[in-house]
């Protein structure tokens, strides 16, 4: 100090028997992800010790076959076999669950939470299916539950939406979350190809799973929206509230008609606060080719927030794959690791507004929207006047009406007749439908595009 109190900059030479803290992580799978967050927390350690004030240190991994070739380099003796063991093992602090799937995952991470462990995971379906009790045992055991690589990969959506909008009021959210369902469409809107062969190459490519139904059914958005929506309307959200439709309808003319038409076709997981509650929805949308969610390509992420004191704001990026993932995972590390040092575990609230009543999910039939509508009919006399017919008797008002000859239809037999309507609700739709697909019109069942607006 010099006379007046004041602290002075003496230069020193270096530390003397430092060292620096250590912070124990357990992995549990050492698949594509792991292997991501080994390679990272070795590639940029100093970085990350720099940032942390501390060092993240593996300490173990849990794998199903101890023998199998791993994408990253890794000590064999830090592999185990028993997830349970390392879950609740003296020195580690964190617990890193990447093994996927939901009941396993679910008792790991209950065991590590009772061990007093921190917990970080990448594990959607875990999460939309067991979050409550989850983040309620975390709550009680004032452990860390983070999951930032759990939706989006890459994209800090969930600390968007917790922290840098946590003053804020959520209006609406609309998200490409699935990138497989990304790189269909946009390869679907350059034409020449089917849905079939569109999903094989994504396969080819990896983007797919083996079994890529919840990627094109939408089950996978859906487990993401219903993690995004407690964050952003503080309701607890049950993945049966949400209506999940798929693109493995969608055919290349339904692509060709939305560019004529000035759109382009996106799978969205989409919420909207409304007076009487929350819309909660996963579909194939018309989406303005005027919107930045029109131009996102290929496998990549996006979502488009609304709020009351921002307006509008979206973050886009990788939403899946090794390192962008790794990155979401290793940074819920460095944070979990700081509340560590700060002896601040366990205070970031996982729920925000939780203690507000649960908000109704509004029923889809109550859904006001325009629609986009192909029936396939024969081109016979009288067809088009009985189909708008039906429509009016149901309050659907159409805005715009054409037929085009099916591809490959050289006789003109086979027509497809598309309407836009103006905005209608979405119970007098599906009744028009009903009463269509029973008057004996349609070749083949109608496809029903909502336009989002
Ligand atoms: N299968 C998912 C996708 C991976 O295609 O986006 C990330 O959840």
């Amino acid at each position: 100090m010099d006379g007046r109190g004041r602290a002075l900059l003496v230069p020193h030479g270096p530390i003397v028997n430092y060292r620096m803290r250590e912070i124990g992580v357990g992995l549990l799978g050492l698949g594509n992800v792991g292997a991501g967050v080994v390679r990272l927390l070795e590639e940029n350690a100093k970085a990350i010790e720099a940032r942390l004030g501390a060092k993240l240190v593996i300490r173990g991994a849990a794998v199903r076959d101890l023998g199998k070739e791993r994408r990253a380099e890794i000590d064999s003796s830090l592999l185990c076999d028993d997830p349970m063991e390392l879950a609740t093992r003296e020195g580690i602090d964190i617990v890193c669950e990447l093994i996927g799937g939901e009941e396993l995952a679910r008792e790991l991470v209950l065991a590590a939470i009772g061990a007093n462990k921190q917990v970080v995971t990448a594990n959607k379906a875990l999460l939309a299916v067991h979050g409550e009790e989850l983040y309620a045992s975390a709550e009680s055991n004032g452990v860390d539950l983070y999951y930032e690589a759990a939706v989006c990969g890459g994209i800090p959506i969930i600390r968007a939406l917790r922290e840098g909008l946590a003053s804020d009021r959520i209006e609406s959210i609309a998200g490409i979350v699935n990138g497989t369902s990304n790189f269909i469409t946009c390869a679907m809107a350059q034409g020449g190809q089917s849905f079939e062969e569109v999903l094989a190459t994504a396969q080819a490519e990896g983007y797919a799973e083996a079994d890529p139904t919840l990627d094109i059914g939408g089950g996978d958005a859906a487990h993401k929206l219903a993690i995004l929506a407690m964050l952003c309307f503080g309701t607890r959200v049950e993945l049966d509230d949400i209506h999940v439709e798929g693109i493995e309808t969608l055919a290349e003319i339904d692509y060709a008609m939305a560019k004529q038409h000035g759109y382009v076709i996106k799978s969205l997981a989409m919420g909207v606060r409304r007076e009487m509650g929350i819309e909660l929805r996963v579909h194939p949308a018309m989406v303005p080719q005027s919107w930045l969610l029109a131009d996102v390509p290929d496998t990549k992420n996006a979502v488009y927030v609304r709020s009351y004191a921002l307006g509008p704001s979206m973050y886009y990026g990788a939403g899946a794959g090794m390192m962008p993932t790794a990155m979401s995972v290793v940074s819920d590390l460095i944070e979990v690791g700081r509340n560590l040092g700060a002896n601040a575990t366990g205070s970031m609230p996982l729920r925000i507004q939780r203690d507000l009543p649960a908000t109704a999910v509004i029923p889809m039939a109550q859904l006001r929207s325009h629609y986009y509508l192909r029936f396939t009919v024969a081109d016979l006399p009288g067809t088009l006047g009985k189909l708008t017919t039906i429509l009016g008797q149901h309050q659907v008002s159409i805005a715009n009406l054409s037929q085009t000859v099916m591809p490959g239809d050289d006789e003109h037999e086979q027509v497809a007749v598309v309407a836009r309507t103006h905005e209608a609700l979405e119970e007098h739709v599906q009744s028009a439908l009903q009463a269509i697909a029973g008057a004996g019109l349609l070749l083949a069942p109608t496809q029903l595009i909502r336009i989002a607006s």
